[in-house]
């Protein structure tokens, strides 16, 4: 891939895990990187890591934060090229569903679903100047489920159909797609409060048609190629990159 100097990209729920890979790997490639996030101590622990990165304190769920966030980047960095809407509230299983409350339900709908459209809508008009584009993080939990995880599934599979109402509004000028990740070890890539780097099991590894678990460098790099002109005749479209899990058939012996 050509690296796109000068170019300019936003990561929500940058500051950590499958976001902070990504916001990595296009820096590498010589993008100008903006991440924003609603964690101040992960901001921070970035920023101290690489201080290149444009740290933004931003709840996606929250419309002015949103606007705020979007107009920061513009100042800093004069134009817009990509979005990768990243930021999302993890731990699929909110309880069973006659106990998940509507705060719980719109909490997750909120960040997951709500600041994905907040995020394109406030992003658009730069994105089309630019002639730029987004790529959404969905999951493999928006094709398939375990009991409880209503909230989220929900959510996720919200992301691919906004995905492809956005390639259709946005295009020609925008182009639009979303990653479904299966299970991403992000352990590593959290803030030192969160961080764990204890090996998984062999038996976790094993269960992947591919023979391990995935890291969040696979995901960044399906996200940067994306958004890359090598990518200019895809839109509209959920990349699944789950190790063949979904492909798996699994029945009870
Ligand atoms: P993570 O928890 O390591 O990172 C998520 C980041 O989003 C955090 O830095 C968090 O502070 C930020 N965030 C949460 N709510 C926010 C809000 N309202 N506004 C701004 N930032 C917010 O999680 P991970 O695993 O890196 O997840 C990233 C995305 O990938 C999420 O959308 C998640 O649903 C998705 N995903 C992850 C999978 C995995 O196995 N790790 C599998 C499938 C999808």
């Amino acid at each position: 891939m050509n690296p796109p100097t000068g170019k300019s990209v936003l990561v929500t729920g940058g500051a950590q895990g499958i976001g902070l890979a990504t916001a990595a790997r296009l820096a590498a490639h010589g993008w100008r990187v903006a991440i924003a996030d609603n964690d101040a101590e992960a901001l921070a622990e970035a920023r101290a890591a690489d201080g290149a990165l444009l740290a933004l304190h931003c709840d996606v769920s929250d419309e002015d934060a949103v606007r705020r966030a979007v107009g920061d980047t513009l100042v800093a960095f004069g134009r817009l090229d990509a979005l990768v809407n990243n930021a999302g509230i993890t731990g699929a299983a909110s309880g069973p569903l006659e106990a998940l409350s509507l705060a719980e339900w719109n909490r997750r709908i909120g960040t997951n679903l709500t600041g994905v459209f907040l995020m394109a809508k406030h992003c658009a008009s730069l994105l089309r100047a630019a002639r730029g584009a987004i790529v959404n993080v969905a999951s493999t939990r928006a094709l398939q489920s375990e009991s409880n995880t209503e909230a989220y599934s929900a959510s996720k599979g919200g992301v691919v159909a906004l995905t492809h109402a956005l390639a259709m509004s946005l295009g020609p000028e925008v182009r639009v797609n979303c990653v479904s990740p299966g299970w991403i070890d992000v352990r590593a890539w959290r803030k030192i409060a969160r961080r764990d780097t204890a090996p998984l099991s062999a038996a976790d590894h094993a269960q992947h048609p591919v023979g391990r678990v995935g890291k969040p460098e696979d995901v960044a790099a399906l996200v940067a190629w994306l958004l890359s002109d090598e990518a200019g005749f895809v839109t509209g479209q959920n990349y699944v990159i789950d190790g063949g899990m979904t492909r798996k058939m699994i029945y009870a012996e």
